[in-house]
């Protein structure tokens, strides 16, 4: 852990952001704001080594932050393994009992997010954000967001994520939710499989033949979709039932591959079956993770996760929102959506290099007028979408040209906007964003909506 007051540190603005990861994220000094505004208050914001014995208190830390068991001396030794690529910030109170424990903690670091077009731009990935309760509600999470933030910008990092516990918290910050999820409940009595028959074959595999198909896969399709992100390494392995003092759950995992006519994987599900309690030998099968690279793969998993003996219901979280298994079922009622909700929220911290970064589905120009009260993003910029769909944004102060459709909105509302999944018709509706040319609101829509409906398949 650093206790020096650092000096080096860069104001919104100060850098020019770039669109490539940087590889110093755990180098750069701790933000000289944050710090000193703790310290005011008796506390010492810094970043805490992962080959530490601090690291253990930090992951402890955090563990009571969210309510969770105390870790395993087990636990610890694999996520001292797995997330020694994060920068790790602590909040320490000297006066407290134990003041060699955390009181609040933040992860953070730069991986791919996928935006429309098959695209991707490096994004500020913050996790783990916790106050310990006998200190919150005294601007410690301010102290640490608002740090991440200026961290990311003076690494050029030009948009950051979080996947929320709560939708109320990070707005103030400028982030806007830009992937929705929804858990799915499928009625297996009711649901019988009209889809297509699928070619190839689905089999049980080892947990090492399923690392090894998962890594590859979610790397193979991670372009297809708007929102998920880069990630293999402890993400991965958790969604695997490693790395969980939940031993029992983790055994009750089952994985199941999908090869296709070839021989080639292009699918993998990850499942657990459990008894309904009074059920008469029924039982629920909890699908937990699902990849796909082929339609035919999809198809081929759902009809086998469907029409497994003994099992009237299958629960699926973190899903799409809008999922091709409800037309692939005799009863459209019998696939519902249990929970929908944000599950992404993205930040832009850099427009020029957040906007050029994905495609656009017609071409276009744009005036916007961007709010942004924390001062990365606030400009007025020019965006010319060509009718390759590639953008260029430039800053601009004069007239409003006439071929351009202009708008004024916040931070917030163009982070949403971003991923293409939200609707800029209905944000004008709600009178989040306002027009300033007729019909600007539509124009967004036609450019910016992807056809492929945002999602990120897990938490982070
Ligand atoms: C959420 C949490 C990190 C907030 O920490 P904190 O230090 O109490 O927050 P702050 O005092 O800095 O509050 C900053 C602002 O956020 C608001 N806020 C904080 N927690 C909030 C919550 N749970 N819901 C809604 N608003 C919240 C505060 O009212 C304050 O608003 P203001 O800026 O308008 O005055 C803390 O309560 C916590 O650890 N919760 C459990 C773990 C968790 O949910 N983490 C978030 C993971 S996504």
């Amino acid at each position: 852990m650093s206790n020096e007051r650092p000096t080096n540190n860069t104001a919104p603005n100060d850098t020019a952001p770039n669109n490539t990861a940087p590889n110093n994220h755990k180098q750069l000094p701790i933000d000289s704001d944050s710090f000193d505004s703790l310290a005011t208050r008796g506390l010492r914001l810094g970043l805490v080594d992962t080959d530490s014995a601090e690291f253990s208190l930090w992951l402890q830390a955090e563990a009571r932050g969210f309510h969770s068991p105390r870790l395993s001396d087990e636990t610890i030794a694999d996520q001292v393994r797995v997330l020694a690529d994060r920068r790790t910030t602590g909040v320490w109170d000297e006066s407290a009992a134990d003041a060699a424990s955390p009181i609040a903690s933040v992860s953070s670091w730069p991986t791919e997010l996928t935006v429309p077009g098959h695209a991707s731009v490096t994004s500020w990935a913050i996790s783990a954000v916790t106050v310990a309760p006998t200190h919150r509600r005294r601007g410690i999470a301010r102290a640490l967001l608002e740090a991440e933030l200026r961290t990311a910008h003076a690494l050029g990092v030009p948009v950051a994520m979080l996947t929320v516990s709560e939708a109320t918290i990070y707005g103030r910050y400028g982030f806007g939710p830009a992937a929705m999820g929804a858990d799915w409940t499928i009625d297996t009595r009711r649901a019988k499989w009209t889809g297509p028959a699928a070619s190839g074959r689905v089999q049980f595999v080892t947990l090492d033949q399923a690392v090894a198909a998962g890594v590859e896969l979610n790397e193979r399709v991670r372009l297809d979709t708007p929102g998920e992100i880069g990630f293999s390494g402890f993400l991965w392995e958790r969604k695997l039932g490693i790395h969980v003092d939940d031993k029992t759950q983790a055994k009750q995992l089952r994985y199941v591959r999908y090869d296709d006519a070839d021989g080639v994987a292009q699918g993998l599900a990850i499942y657990r079956v459990v008894e309904i309690p009074e059920g008469g030998f029924t039982h629920t099968l909890d699908l937990q993770y699902l990849v796909t690279a082929t339609d035919d793969a999809y198809a081929g998993l759902w009809r086998y996760l469907l029409e497994i003996d003994l099992v009237v219901e299958v629960t699926a979280s973190l899903r799409s929102v809008e999922e091709p298994i409800s037309w692939q079922v005799s009863d459209y009622r019998a696939a519902r959506k249990k929970d929908e909700r944000d599950h992404l929220w993205t930040r832009i911290l850099d427009l020029p290099t957040a906007l050029e970064a994905r495609r656009y589905g017609v071409p276009g120009r744009f005036l916007l007028e961007v709010a942004d009260p924390l001062g990365f993003a606030q400009d007025r910029v020019l965006m010319t979408i060509n009718a390759t769909g590639s953008a260029l944004v430039v800053p601009f102060d004069g007239a409003v040209p006439d071929d351009a459709a202009a708008l004024s909105l916040s931070i917030n509302e163009l982070s949403a906007l971003y991923l293409g999944g939200i609707s800029a018709v209905l944000l004008a509706r709600a009178g989040r964003i306002t027009e300033l040319t007729p019909d600007a609101a539509s124009a967004v829509d036609l450019s910016f909506r992807s056809a492929v409906t945002p999602r990120l398949s897990i938490w982070f």
